[in-house]
């Protein structure tokens, strides 16, 4: 049998990731080692190998099949755009794509002002602000505590992921817009779908029963 190859997404959804397939009989308990420098770990006996990966790398693992299936936010699927299969929702990492911002912005969003619009995921709040706000918008990159941006003036609003709301409230903000709901998706190569369909099926038949 051929070695099945997954890449995880490394962080807070990889330990919610192992906890499913550990639950569905998949053993990868070496993963969990935080001490470890091991890259790859293999389960011989399922014919299965796992790996961990920065989020955005995994649509690309999965797309030129280095990895047959992957785990990973749809956040990052939709950021990404890779061609692969969404053929799971795993209901965990719950959260929600919105606009945000001080309540003052929601009049300059409303106006249809042109906006600044800081945010780690610019192809989401590109598709966002042309094609379902038809708004043109000055989108500016960012790689991490997006939230800074209205405070400190380089922006008026964000584009950010919501889970709790702590982030926003601390800091004096809030959510304007919903963009999308989010969670935890397995993806799929489109070789591997059609190469080792049944080997996928009946995986996503075990995890579901879990969920
Ligand atoms: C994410 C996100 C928000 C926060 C939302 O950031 O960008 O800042 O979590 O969570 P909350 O609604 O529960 O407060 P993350 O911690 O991943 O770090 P980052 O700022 O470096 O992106």
């Amino acid at each position: 049998m051929r070695m099945l190859t997954f890449a995880l997404t490394k962080g807070r959804l990889a330990e919610k990731t192992l906890d499913l397939f550990e639950k569905a009989g998949i053993s990868c308990t070496q993963m969990r080692d935080k001490q470890t420098r091991r890259l790859i770990f293999v389960n011989e006996e399922l014919r299965m190998s796992f790996f961990l990966a920065k989020g955005p790398d995994v649509p690309t693992y999965v797309e030129y099949g280095a990895a047959d299936i992957g785990i990973v936010g749809k956040d990052t699927i939709l950021e990404e755009g890779r061609r692969l299969y969404e053929v799971m929702d795993l209901k965990f990492g719950a959260c929600r794509m919105c606009v945000c911002g001080p309540e003052s912005a929601r009049e300059l969003l409303d106006s249809k002002q042109l906006i600044r619009v800081a945010t780690k995921y610019p192809h989401i709040a590109k598709d966002y602000f042309y094609n379902r706000r038809h708004q043109t918008v000055d989108i500016i990159k960012l790689n991490g505590s997006i939230e800074l941006a209205p405070i400190v003036g380089l922006s008026e609003v964000i584009v950010d992921i919501v889970e709790t709301g702590n982030t926003l409230r601390e800091n004096g903000l809030k959510v304007l817009e919903e963009v999308c709901p989010l969670s935890a998706r397995m993806v799929v190569n489109q070789v591997s779908m059609k190469m080792e369909d049944e080997r996928i099926r009946s995986l996503i038949t075990q995890l579901r029963k879990m969920i």
